[in-house]
């Protein structure tokens, strides 16, 4: 019996690293996202040079579908890849939720946003005081998010904007990386705390840039890649993927779904 389960918890894993990385092209330098090809011109851009990438096996979803919607098993990996198209469950809560020690845009601390998966919020803690040393004023304005939560924001934004907005800029419940403890929207002070896209325009934005992957953060929806994340840009929104895949992000300048979905197991 427990040979069946271990059996079963291998060929998921294989099964999903396929479905994650079905447009690899094997043993070549150039291989090609499985974004949408809606167009030559899309597709030509979508032209990834780089060498093969290769990740631990665990570092991929394990999927199952249930009512249609894929539904991330192994929600405890810290590289889970959350978008449009895999959820987390509604009741799933990260476990070792912490409050890093950073500067937050809100004076009580105790609420569910000032949380972050352990991990994260230790790998936070470093950048944050790394960006001070460089004269930086990060500000953490919204971390973890309940499945409840997200849903309240995700309503608010379809009564004020209608879905087909809304759906570019708030994640549905269930499809936010907040949910996972991994994600943090930073701003700067001087920037006012704000989140908006003139905060690419600052001096904390440009060293976060230059220095988040060192710390395992990645700036999950950048410009030039909406057709790919399937959301606006956010230059406020970071995820923690560890500093070996965000580094490696880095050197490749690429997106996390072209990062992911090009990946072979290993
Ligand atoms: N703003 C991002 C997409 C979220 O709601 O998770
Ligand atoms: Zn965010």
């Amino acid at each position: 019996m427990e040979k069946l389960i271990i059996a079963i918890l291998l060929l998921s894993t294989f099964l999903s690293a396929c479905t994650n990385g079905k447009s690899i092209k094997e043993k070549s330098n150039k291989v090609e996202s499985n974004k949408n090809n809606d167009n030559e011109k899309d597709k030509n851009e979508d032209k990834i040079d780089t060498d093969e990438i290769l990740l631990p096996k665990e570092y991929f979803n394990v999927l199952q579908t249930v009512s249609g919607k894929q539904i991330i098993q192994n929600p405890d990996n810290d590289r889970l890849l959350v978008n449009t198209k895999y959820y987390l469950s509604s009741s799933f809560v990260p476990e070792n939720l912490e409050i890093p020690k950073v500067t937050f845009a809100f004076s009580d601390t105790s609420v569910e946003k000032a949380h972050l998966r352990q991990t994260a919020a230790e790998a936070l803690e470093k950048m944050f005081a790394d960006s001070k040393s460089s004269g930086m004023n990060l500000v953490a304005v919204s971390g973890y998010r309940s499945y409840q939560r997200q849903s309240v924001l995700f309503n608010a934004e379809v009564k004020s904007k209608g879905e087909t907005e809304a759906v570019k800029w708030v994640a549905r419940p269930g499809t936010s990386e907040h949910q996972s403890g991994l994600a943090m929207d930073i701003s700067s002070i001087s920037y006012g705390s704000k989140l908006d896209q003139g905060f690419d325009q600052t001096k904390e934005f440009q060293w976060l840039s230059e220095n988040a992957h060192k710390y395992g953060f990645i700036l999950r929806y950048p410009k030039g890649k909406e057709s790919i994340t399937n959301y606006e840009y956010e230059p406020w929104h970071f995820r923690y993927v560890g500093v070996d895949v965000a580094s490696e992000m880095f050197k490749l300048g690429i997106s996390f779904e072209e990062f992911i979905m090009n990946a072979r197991p290993m």
